[in-house]
């Protein structure tokens, strides 16, 4: 398993629902109603999911990738997108269903979510398959994976957060659970070699 597929796979899902909705049958309120819910709830676990196992690792080991200044600014860019993102989810709530407010609003999350997504791509995904481990991708595609599973179905609405503290918090934390049993897990996998075993410096022909 590996996040960076799964982020990316999220990401199809997510541009496949705003096309339905967009071809919709604009008359049908109860369709349209159906198929944003099941776009919100993506799009809102999705950002939270992400923000809760993914961004803190880049923080750690990211450099800022393509055209990113730095990996604070890529990061700092893709929270505030975020936050702008849930904005446009609650304009879409609190409007009547295919009135013009909600349509306004849905298009809004769209243009906010079709740049966030590609800068997403471009620069955070595209580094972290640069600097981290396959071992650190696997870690995070499990506990990512469990985390939407578990909360399939809810509707989050997770609290905006402030991109400078979020940094520095992550910055300052410990390295993290899932990490920590990446590096474990690697360790486990190194072959410990006794004193019993031949060593590997001295070939088969020497001894
Ligand atoms: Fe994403
Ligand atoms: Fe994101």
């Amino acid at each position: 398993m590996d996040i960076c597929e799964i982020i990316l796979d999220q990401h199809h899902q997510q541009r496949r629902l705003f096309a339905a909705l967009e071809e919709f049958p604009r008359d049908d309120l109860d369709g349209l109603a159906a198929i944003w819910r099941q776009l919100e709830t993506l799009l809102e676990l999705h950002a939270e999911a992400e923000e809760r196992y993914y961004y803190p690792e880049l923080v750690k080991i990211g450099t800022g990738a393509a055209d990113a200044e730095s990996n604070v600014e890529q990061i700092g860019d893709a929270l505030k997108d975020h936050n702008e993102l849930r904005d446009a989810i609650g304009r879409v709530r609190e409007a009547p269903t295919g009135s013009e407010a909600w349509w306004t609003a849905v298009i809004d999350a769209n243009t906010t979510n079709s740049d966030h997504m590609a800068e997403e791509e471009r620069q955070d995904l595209a580094d972290f398959r640069q600097q981290a481990s396959l071992e650190l991708r696997h870690e995070l595609a499990v506990r990512f994976l469990k985390h939407v599973a578990q909360h399939q179905g809810e509707r989050v609405t997770a609290e905006n957060v402030d991109p400078e503290d979020y940094i520095d918090d992550a910055a300052m934390s410990p390295r993290s659970d899932a990490e920590l049993a990446a590096s474990d897990k690697k360790a486990e996998q190194t072959p410990m070699r006794s004193s019993d075993d031949p060593d590997p410096s001295i070939k088969a022909s020497d001894a």
